[in-house]
């Protein structure tokens, strides 16, 4: 069905949605990042703007092309992802951290490019701030916040302790152990838990899955 077909149920309201990897520097020309492809991501981001809802897309670099009508906003590191976050989500009434972020970050970065030393590196790494916790702590205009979990094992204990501990509203977990799914896939399949309720979605595109999501998130605007 296409967006003029599709009930507006999300017209007033405004989503702020993160996605893709987090690039953490080293150097001038070095990074630590991950898989991330941003799809999971953007297809929400297309799915808000369908159902009616502005949508401000902070995203980390991906090769996919941000949805028509999204609000696209750059960034790379995980701090300048927590920056842009905490402006968009105080004038949002929903929060979706989708973004890889990097755990953690060098605790110096090398101004000048670093050169080849002895058979072994050592690098001394920080942790980055968690950027979904940080939105769900908001004291004024905290919007619905819902997080994501991308787990090997372990699956629901792991997601219900994410979505207590970062006080999230709703989590959606996605077992990676599951070949084809997940990461840099068109398909996922996903477990959406609350505080006192859950739903499973099984497996379909990213672009299917994104509408249920969506449309489960609606309900609680
Ligand atoms: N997240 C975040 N900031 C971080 C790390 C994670 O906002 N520094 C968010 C992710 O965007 C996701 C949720 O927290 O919505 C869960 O991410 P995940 O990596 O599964 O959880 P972590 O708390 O980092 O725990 P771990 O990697 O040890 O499983
Ligand atoms: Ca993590």
């Amino acid at each position: 069905c296409t967006a003029t077909e599709q009930p507006q149920i999300l017209t007033g309201k405004t989503l702020t949605i993160t996605a893709g990897p987090t690039r953490e520097p080293l150097d001038p020309v070095r990074f630590i990042s991950n898989h991330s492809s941003g799809k999971m991501g953007y297809a929400l981001a297309q799915a808000a703007l369908e159902l009616g809802a502005k949508v401000n897309l902070i995203s980390g670099p991906v090769t996919i092309k941000a949805p028509a009508g999204a609000n696209l906003i750059n960034i790379e590191s995980a701090e300048q992802l927590l920056n842009e976050s905490l402006t968009y989500a105080a004038h949002s009434d929903a929060f979706i951290g989708c973004a890889a972020v990097a755990d953690y970050r060098a605790a110096n970065v090398a101004t000048q490019k670093m050169k080849k030393q002895g058979d072994e590196l050592t690098l001394t790494l920080v942790k980055n701030p968690d950027v979904v916790a940080a939105v769900a702590s908001l004291e004024q205009s905290r919007p619905y916040t819902v997080g994501f979990a991308a787990e090997t094992q372990n699956v629901e204990s792991y997601a219900k302790g994410k979505l207590k501990n970062k006080n999230l509203d709703m989590i959606c977990a996605n077992d990676v152990s599951k070949s084809g799914l997940g990461f840099n896939s068109d398909h996922n399949a996903l477990t959406l838990y609350w505080h006192n309720q859950s739903l499973e979605l099984p497996a379909t595109s990213k672009t299917e899955i994104a509408h249920q999501v969506i449309e489960q998130l609606a309900k609680h605007l």
